[in-house]
């Protein structure tokens, strides 16, 4: 690390001259000549629509070891006029967490991932940098009927998804992730570590929901854990549009919502091979998973959702943790893949974009026919759209609680997601065209003024801050009340509090009130 010229030289000059790091953070920063800065670059880049020779490349990657380098990244890229992104498990759909237009610095948590659960408590203290499999495969160790509201899919990192809210197949139940965080660690601007006390309740209300990468590096968060029973029941059955998939879909809009809150209930529309003639064909398939046994669930689908005609042989019994492995298509497999970091999740393909929308009125039987005409024109490898049932707890917990506004009112949430491999990211313009068209054709039938969508499905297209991530209240605005309603106004105070320089910044971070841009 030698003398200084370049904002980039005197950024490694600042860190080499923090004190009592010198050596110990050498180890951990990667400029792009050294021979592992691609591999741990690429290795978190989960979305690889951003893996191109165009995407901007950090000028520096930090891997901590120690918070202290993290304070000395963050008091050097301050000092020295440089922005940082934050990274936890990499599965940004817009890849916020690896990719800037301006120049920057990667702090890439995959050192700090440890997993402490307490069962006789039922509390853990997880650090951002773990991923869901290693949570639950941590909890699985110490107790069959503790569980945490987190999502299928196990590679999704703590950090982003706790920061957006988070939801999985216990959140009918128990609510997202975020409802169930007790406290944090927080590393601000000026390198203090806070806790939920010190940082204050605005701060601690913000970062559960408010978007990762606004208002400091979460270092670790305390969970609470919830019961579950020690073997749930799970069906997943297809129904085409001979067998009345329509009508089904329709009335799944009115049932689903109602259900009891042990039972999360989702639609998936996919294209898949026909087993006759080997042509693709839409198929819907109806999942869910339930706290109870197949003698509760069977009678329970008889009773609200007869049309549907599950009968005991579609159940399949087995515990929450396993139903984990099951849907999220690893079938077959050990506990042990759950510790798989590197695993690519056959639940989208290696380069995606997403989208999404709530749903306060039933769709008609009309506007769902012309979802599977469009559904079925898409060109790409992989698509799907996905319908996840509300109601339950969701209904009750005050729209407020958490930054995260989409509670009572929504019958369901929709995600749009299209998917294709990275050799063919030449085309991803055509892809990301045709979930655009799905998407303008949905507006008359989603939430309006604002439209909602979900911050964990990061989608620029619904706004963003200036060139250089310079905000502005009215510009943010736009998209944040989608993301937030009215809950935006107050992540502005909290900002306003922890970062009032606006240094943690980027395409959709939640700007502050005063600072003259
Ligand atoms: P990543 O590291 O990319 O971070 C996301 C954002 O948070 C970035 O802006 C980043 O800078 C910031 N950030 C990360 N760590 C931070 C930290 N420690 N402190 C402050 N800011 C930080 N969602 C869901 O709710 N339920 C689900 O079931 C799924 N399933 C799913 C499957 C697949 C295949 C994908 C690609 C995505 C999902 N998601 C999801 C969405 C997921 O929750 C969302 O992408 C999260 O932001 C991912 O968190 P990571 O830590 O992996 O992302």
């Amino acid at each position: 690390l030698s003398s200084a010229t370049s904002p980039h030289d005197n950024f490694l000059r600042c860190l080499s001259l923090s004190s009592n790091l010198s050596s110990s953070i050498a180890r951990v920063v990667y400029t792009p000549d050294n021979s592992s800065y691609s591999i741990i670059l690429r290795s978190r880049m989960r979305n690889r629509r951003f893996w191109t020779a165009d995407t901007p490349k950090p000028f520096v990657i930090v891997t901590p070891l120690l918070t202290s380098h993290i304070q000395a990244t963050i008091h050097c890229s301050r000092n020295h006029g440089l922005q940082i992104r934050i990274r936890s498990g990499g599965h940004d759909y817009e890849g916020l967490s690896f990719v800037s237009h301006v120049p920057f610095v990667l702090v890439d948590l995959i050192n700090f991932r440890s997993v402490d659960v307490d069962a006789e408590n039922r509390v853990a203290w997880v650090q951002s940098g773990a991923i869901f499999g290693e949570l639950y495969y941590k909890i699985a160790e110490k107790s069959k009927t503790l569980a945490f509201p987190g999502g299928i899919c196990h590679t999704v990192g703590i950090g982003g998804y706790l920061s957006g809210g988070g939801y999985g197949l216990l959140f009918r139940k128990y609510g997202l992730g975020a409802d169930n965080v007790i406290d944090a660690r927080l590393i601000d601007v000026y390198g203090r570590i806070l806790d939920r006390q010190s940082m204050g309740e605005d701060v601690f209300w913000a970062i559960r929901g408010g978007g990762g990468g606004s208002f400091g590096i979460v270092l670790s968060w305390k969970l609470k854990l919830v019961s579950v029973p020690p073997t749930g029941a799970l069906f997943a059955v297809g129904r085409t549009l001979e067998q009345n998939a329509i009508n089904l879909i329709h009335k799944w809009q009115y049932v689903a919502p109602q259900m009891p809150h042990g039972l999360y209930f989702d639609i998936s529309l996919s294209r898949v091979k026909s087993t006759r003639d080997g042509k693709k064909t839409v198929i819907s398939s109806f999942i869910a998973f339930f706290l109870g046994g197949s003698d509760e669930l069977v009678p329970l689908m008889h009773e609200r959702f007869p049309e549907l005609g599950i009968t005991n042989k579609d159940c399949i019994e087995m515990s929450w943790i396993e139903s984990i492995i099951y849907l999220g298509k690893i079938r077959n497999q050990p506990l042990e893949v759950l510790l798989d970091r590197d695993f690519q999740t056959p639940l989208t393909l290696p380069s995606y974009k997403s989208k999404s929308d709530y749903v306060k009125e039933p769709i008609t039987e009309i506007g769902l026919k012309g979802l599977w005409t469009r559904f079925s024109e898409n060109e790409a490898e992989f698509g799907v759209i996905y319908f996840f049932s509300y109601g339950g707890i969701m209904d009750e917990i005050p729209e407020s609680s958490t930054p995260f506004p989409h509670r009572a009112g929504n019958l369901y949430k929709i995600i749009y997601n299209v998917g294709w491999q990275q050799q063919d990211n030449i085309n991803s313009d055509k892809y990301i065209d045709w979930i655009r068209r799905i998407y303008d054709y949905m507006s008359t039938y989603v939430s309006k003024s604002p439209r909602e969508a979900y911050i964990n499905y990061r989608d620029l297209d619904i706004g963003t801050n200036s060139e250089g991530n310079t905000t502005s209240y009215a510009r943010a605005s736009v998209w944040g009340r989608k993301y937030f309603k009215n809950n935006f106004d107050r992540l502005v105070l909290a900002k306003t509090m922890i970062d009032p320089e606006n240094f943690f910044r980027h395409e959709q971070s939640i700007p502050p009130l005063w600072k003259k841009q």
